[in-house]
C-alpha cells in the first residue's frame, strides 16, 4: 500500500550505494578518506555503517539519479536536492560530506547525515523530515544494533554518528544515537519493546549532562532502567576512545558506569557550592525531589539512607521531607 514511496526509498539506497562507492574507490573520495582514516574509522567500520562521501560538486547525485528515471521534484521532496531559485535547475544539497545514511527499523535507508570536512559549517547537514523520514520514531543504527541489544537486553545510546562507530569498533554493538535532538515518547518505546535497560552515553558536556537528565526521565518513563557512563566532562565517547583506546572505554567509562542516583548525586553539585548552606539545603531538596519519583520504597530509602550519611542528618527529618514532597507531587 505504501509503493507509492518506493522512488524515494530507491533513491536513498542508490544514492548510499553511490556516496559509499565514491568514498572507497574513487579519487574524489582521497580526502574524505584521509579524513576518516585520521580520525581512526576502520574499512570494516566504513563498511559495516555504509559510510560514504558526497563530492565538492553542484551536481554529482542529481544527474545521477535523473538519468535512472528519478523525478527531481520527488529527490527535492525527501532532501537529496535543492532547486536554484532564478532558473528552478536542481542541484545537489550534500556537497563535500561524509555521509551517514541513516535507516529505519527495517533497514531501509531513509536520510542522511552529512559531516563536513574539517570545520566547515553548519558541522551536520542532516536530511529534512519528510514522507519517508519521521524524526520522532528514527535512531541511528538502530537496526543493525537491535539484535545485539536483544541479546544483551541492553541498548547504548549516544548522541551521534561518529560516537556509534567509534564504540562499535571498541566493541559495543549494541549502540545508537538520538541523532542529537531531545529524546521522544516514541523512541523510547521503540527501545522498550526489545530491552530492559539503557546506557546513556552522552558527551562529557554540559549539554549532553542536561540531555541525560532529561532523556532519562522519558526512557525511564517508558519502564527502563537506566544507567550513566562515567565520561570525563571535556570528552565525548568518540574522542575519549580516540585519546585512551578502546580497552579503557570498555573498563572505566562503560565498565565503571554509575547508577541513576549516583549521576544524580554528581548532577545537581554542577551549579552548586556545598560550601555553603543554602546550596546544601538547595541540593538536598532536588535529591528528595527526585527520590519521591521513584516507585520502589526500598529504592526510596536507600537514597535517604545516603543522603543522612553525606550530610549528617537524622533520616526521619529527610523521610518526612520525603512525604511532603510526595503528597504534593499527587
Ligand atoms: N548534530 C546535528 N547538527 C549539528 C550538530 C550536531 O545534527 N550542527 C547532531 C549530529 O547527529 C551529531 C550529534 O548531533 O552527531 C552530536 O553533536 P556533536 O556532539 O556536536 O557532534 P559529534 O557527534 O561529536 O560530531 P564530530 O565528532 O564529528 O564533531
Ligand atoms: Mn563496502
Ligand atoms: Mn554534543
Ligand atoms: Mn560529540
Ligand atoms: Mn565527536
Amino acid at each position: 500500500k505504501d509503493e507509492h514511496l518506493t522512488p524515494f526509498y530507491d533513491a536513498h539506497e542508490l544514492a548510499a550505494k553511490y556516496y559509499h562507492y565514491v568514498l572507497v574507490e574513487t579519487d574524489e573520495g582521497k580526502p574524505a578518506r584521509e579524513y576518516l582514516r585520521k580520525r581512526g574509522f576502520t574499512q570494516t567500520a566504513i563498511d559495516q555503517f555504509q559510510v560514504g562521501f558526497a563530492p565538492d560538486s553542484w551536481d554529482f547525485l542529481a544527474p545521477f539519479l535523473e538519468k535512472r528515471g528519478f523525478l527531481m521534484e520527488d529527490l527535492e521532496t525527501c532532501g537529496l536536492v535543492g532547486r536554484r531559485e532564478s532558473d528552478g535547475k536542481a542541484y545537489d544539497r550534500f556537497r563535500n560530506r561524509v555521509m551517514f545514511p541513516i535507516h529505519h527499523t527495517q533497514g531501509k535507508v531513509i536520510a542522511f547525515g552529512g559531516r563536513g570536512l574539517g570545520d566547515a559549517q553548519p558541522k551536520y547537514l542532516n536530511s529534512h523530515e519528510s514522507v519517508i523520514f519521521n524524526k520522532s520514531v528514527t535512531l541511528y543504527g538502530f537496526h543493525q544494533a537491535r539484535p545485539k541489544m536483544k541479546k544483551r537486553n541492553e541498548a547504548v545510546l549516544f548522541e551521534g554518528y561518529v560516537d556509534v562507530i567509534a564504540a562499535w569498533r571498541a566493541g559495543i554493538d549494541n549502540g545508537i544515537a538520538s541523532l542529537g535532538t531531545a529524546m521522544t515518547e516514541q523512541q523510547a518505546k521503540m527501545i522498550r519493546r526489545n530491552v530492559d535497560r539503557v546506557l546513556l552515553c552522552y558527551d562529557g558536556d554540559g549539554a549532553g549532562q542536561q540531555a541525560t537528565y532529561k532523556n532519562a526521565r522519558i526512557l525511564m518513563d517508558a519502564g527502563l532502567t537506566v544507567t550513566v557512563a562515567n565520561l570525563p566532562s571535556g570528552y565525548d565517547p568518540d574522542d575519549y576512545i580516540q585519546e585512551f583506546g578502546k580497552e579503557r572505554f570498555a573498563t572505566d567509562v562503560v565498565g565503571n558506569r554509575k547508577s541513576w542516583m549516583q549521576f544524580l548525586f554528581d548532577y545537581f553539585v554542577i551549579d552548586k557550592d556545598l560550601s555553603l548552606e543554602t546550596d546544601r539545603v538547595a541540593y538536598i531538596e532536588s535529591i528528595l525531589t527526585e527520590t519521591a519519583i521513584i516507585e520502589n520504597p526500598v529504592e526510596r530509602d536507600m537514597y535517604v539512607q545516603k543522603l543522612a550519611e553525606r550530610f549528617n542528618l537524622s533520616q526521619q527529618v529527610l523521610r518526612e521531607e520525603l512525604s511532603r514532597i510526595r503528597s504534593s507531587q499527587r
